[in-house]
């Protein structure tokens, strides 16, 4: 059996964090990780992390915070995002000093890009690859410390005893053995559910999986409603098309060759917040301006050499994937499925409502982005809550003894999984993913109605219990069963689904990322508060309205940009 003091669920930016931040305090931790952690999904982010480094005077964390507020459409705990933005400039000095290269002004400080719905330049980068580039220093920083990592390790559920989080349970996908690793605190820092949609900017291994191992085990998800579509994603494959790309002057065009965003955002254009642009785009192709489908990233004006410089990559993808050099020609592009804002309630500390039990990074709902978040304050979330998921886990096992191993949650998984291999037959857990990724993607986008959710809902409830009563693994053999992995992926996924089906259908006003044609307005009267799912043991979600949105200094206001 396995025991350490603090096991973190998922190898990216969140988990890596959190887990040197724990090995810094002196605490025994480890990481459980499906994957190798610099193959992170992580290490796809490109475009920047946020934080008021006091290189403008306009700028402060204060300022930080009001934007991210405001983002979020008034939906953000307004404490947990001061939290945030207060220790961003620590985290990047902490970074810079761990090696992290940054991109430099000519006097040598870090350079800083302005990205949207900010106020001010505040969006610290390495070129276009920033994720990757922390991915790496933390990675270095795992091995300083000699972090153990299992990797190849699926975790399948969590253990609670006597009310309180006891580790969990993962399927070594090299030998097949599911194993117990008992732990006095777990944090689950596994990314988000973007595969729940057909297309998305997310890595094959985004598939909620902290997200639904907490949601089964009690913990409820909070705000799911509320996708993030992010405006530029590569129309031939949904890749992701750096913010950076617009933060550094680039255009976005209809078939007219108009630069359209200024009818819906006078004062920013192309750097308003993505909710806002990810719908004036779409509404630019509804009403018949768009180009094949799409709009145009043109980035030609900025020149062969900025291009090079700061965003070699997206330059590098566009011209794979599409044939078009955009240093030549505009890229072809359309909002996509990319960031899950909702996930696993935590207070501003990571901390779950069951002790022992944290959240941090994309699989957690804070909450600081609310209904919309804000470019750039993804990689920086993870880096802040990774850091204090831990450092209030390392405080919270001081306070417990030694922890029960959870043979009977062992046992349980041993059996459904058993089960699961036993069936001769059934539905193939493809076939459910392509119903599920069919009915988000048509019903549950940008724009959303009463009716297209309704559908939603039903069709995940009908796929729910279709593959808890049929789904059938043909693979049998237990050295690197990637179908039975697949299948439970495709299970943590549909959980999520459906409380985000059910979560928009729920919630009858627009706000953020949440648009319904229906209900148009933002309604503070009835809506000023969070969506908390609670999972039935048939897997329906039950609704609960009595988490209040924190509000601190910012009255909700109209938003405009
Ligand atoms: O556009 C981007 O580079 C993405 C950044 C983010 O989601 O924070």
């Amino acid at each position: 059996m396995i025991k350490h003091d603090v096991v973190v669920i998922g190898g990216g930016l969140a988990g890596m964090r959190a887990a040197v931040e724990a090995a810094e305090l002196g605490a025994d931790v480890a990481i459980v990780s499906k994957m190798h952690p610099v193959r992170s999904h992580s290490g796809a982010a490109q475009g920047g992390i946020n934080a008021a480094l006091g290189n403008r005077e306009e700028d402060s964390p204060d300022s930080h915070t009001y934007d991210t507020v405001k983002g979020s459409d008034y939906l953000g705990d307004q404490d947990a995002a001061a939290a945030m933005c207060e220790d961003a400039p620590k985290q990047i000095i902490w970074l810079e000093h761990r090696g992290c290269i940054f991109s430099r002004m000519p006097d040598g400080r870090i350079a800083q890009r302005p990205f949207g719905g900010a106020g001010a330049p505040r969006t610290c980068y390495s070129a276009d690859v920033t994720g990757l580039v922390i991915l790496h220093t933390l990675w270095e920083q795992l091995e300083r410390f000699g972090v153990k990592v299992y990797e190849e390790y699926f975790c399948t559920a969590l253990a609670v005893e006597d009310g309180i989080g006891t580790g969990v349970v993962a399927y070594n996908m090299r030998n097949g053995q599911l194993e117990l690793i008992t732990a006095k605190a777990t944090i689950f820092a596994t990314g988000g559910a973007g595969r729940m949609y057909a297309k998305t900017t997310n890595g094959y291994a985004s598939t909620a999986d902290g997200m639904a191992i907490a949601y089964k085990a009690g913990i409820p998800l909070m705000d799911m409603e509320f996708m993030q579509f992010h405006p530029t994603t590569l129309k031939e494959n949904g890749v992701l098309m750096t913010e950076g790309a617009r933060g550094e002057g680039g255009y976005l065009l209809n078939a007219a060759g108009e630069r359209f965003m200024f009818k819906y955002a006078p004062n920013k254009g192309e750097l308003a917040s993505r909710d806002v642009v990810s719908r004036a785009e779409w509404t630019e192709i509804l009403e018949g301006r768009g180009v094949d489908g799409c709009v145009l990233l043109d980035l030609r004006h900025l020149g062969r050499e900025k291009i090079l410089e700061r965003l070699p990559q997206i330059r590098e993808l566009a011209l794979d994937a599409t044939g078009k050099d955009a240093i030549h020609e505009p890229i072809p592009i359309l909002p996509g499925a990319h960031y899950t804002m909702g996930g696993i309630e935590t207070d501003k500390w990571g901390a779950t409502r069951v002790p022992g039990v944290y959240a941090a990074g994309e699989c957690a709902c804070v909450s600081v982005h609310g209904a919309n978040r804000l470019g750039g304050n993804s990689l920086l979330e993870t880096i802040v809550f990774g850091a204090r998921a831990a450092r209030h886990a390392v405080d919270y096992i001081k306070t417990v003894g030694d922890v029960r191993p959870s043979e009977r949650t062992l046992k349980a998984e041993q059996d459904r999984v058993k089960e699961l291999l036993a069936r001769t037959g059934g539905t193939r857990a493809p076939k459910l993913r392509s119903a599920m990724n069919e009915t988000m993607s048509k019903n549950t986008f940008i724009f959303r109605d009463e009716q297209g959710l309704a559908e939603a809902v039903a069709e995940m409830d009908r796929v729910r219990k279709e593959f808890d009563a049929n789904v059938y693994v043909m693979d049998k053999s237990s050295t690197f069963n990637t179908d039975l992995v697949s299948t439970f992926e495709t299970d943590f996924l549909i959980d999520a689904a459906y409380a985000l089906a059910k979560s928009a259908l729920e919630r009858r006003e627009s706000r953020g990322a949440q648009s319904r044609t229906d209900f148009p307005d933002r309604d503070d009267a009835n809506w000023l508060k969070h969506t908390l799912a609670f999972r039935e043991a048939d897997g329906t979600p039950r609704m609960d309205y009595s988490r209040k949105v924190t509000i601190t200094k910012y009255e909700p206001q109209v938003r405009t940009y």
